[in-house]
């Protein structure tokens, strides 16, 4: 049970996993969050993009896609599909996450109950313009979309964030090292029992506590030797 994200961050890591494409056979696909109102075959959609950059190079049983699909008229009742979906096999066993630059992970913006379900969400404008401009989109995008809520990421097994850049190394340095807080949804990680952030050298450049964690990731195998 895979849950994935979609964004620039988690390319490299679909196209290491697309050099595996048969150990994908058993596999059942979850995505994060998708726009309101684009269909799955449009590249734009989180569910097009996927595909591009993962599915569609493995092999796969169509029957274990679970994506949103952005072009149903009722997002709530999308939402609840894909809860129970998730309940119905078990949970979701890695759930990869990004975040964006105010902190939000999937759609959940600043503000969104830690404890949220899978539901429709409205976009702050910045996180609107920040796809228009990264989308090769023709159509608007809608600033409505439906994503899993925190709660739900949160009942992942394991959590595997990736972040890189030094734009996001000051949401980095909330997330891992200010409290927990809905004004930052990502910091919700905190109290996963098996979350892991990856980051590159720019986005932790902000952390506090950088040369520790670093020496911990580099030595946490000889502690006790
Ligand atoms: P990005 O998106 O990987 O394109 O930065 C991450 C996010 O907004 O969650």
């Amino acid at each position: 049970m895979l849950g994935l994200a979609t964004g620039k961050t988690p390319v490299g890591l679909y196209e290491r996993l697309r050099k595996k494409p048969e150990a994908f056979a058993k596999v059942r696909f979850f995505n994060l969050d998708e726009f309101y109102g684009l269909a799955p075959s449009d590249p734009t959609s989180f569910n097009g993009f996927l595909h591009h950059h993962l599915i569609d190079h493995v092999k796969h049983d169509p029957k274990n896609v679970h994506f949103f699909r952005g072009d149903v008229k009722d997002l709530e009742a999308q939402a609840e599909k894909v809860e129970d979906e998730i309940r119905a096999v078990g949970g979701i066993d890695l759930q990869i996450l990004g975040i964006g630059r105010n902190g939000h992970v999937g759609f959940n913006e600043p503000g969104s109950s830690l404890g949220s379900r899978t539901r429709p969400k409205t976009l702050e404008p910045e996180t609107l313009a920040h796809y228009a401009r990264n989308l090769d989109t023709q159509a608007p995008l809608s600033n409505f979309a439906i994503t899993m809520g925190v709660g739900t990421i949160l009942e992942s097994k394991r959590c595997l964030m990736l972040v890189s850049g030094v734009e996001k190394a000051e949401i980095v340095r909330v997330m891992v090292e200010g409290p927990v807080t809905s004004e930052a949804p990502a910091s919700a990680l905190q109290m996963h029992p098996h979350a892991v952030v990856v980051l590159d050298e720019a986005a932790a450049s902000k952390l506090k506590r950088r040369d520790y964690y670093k020496w911990v990731s580099e030595n946490k195998w000889r502690v006790g030797q």
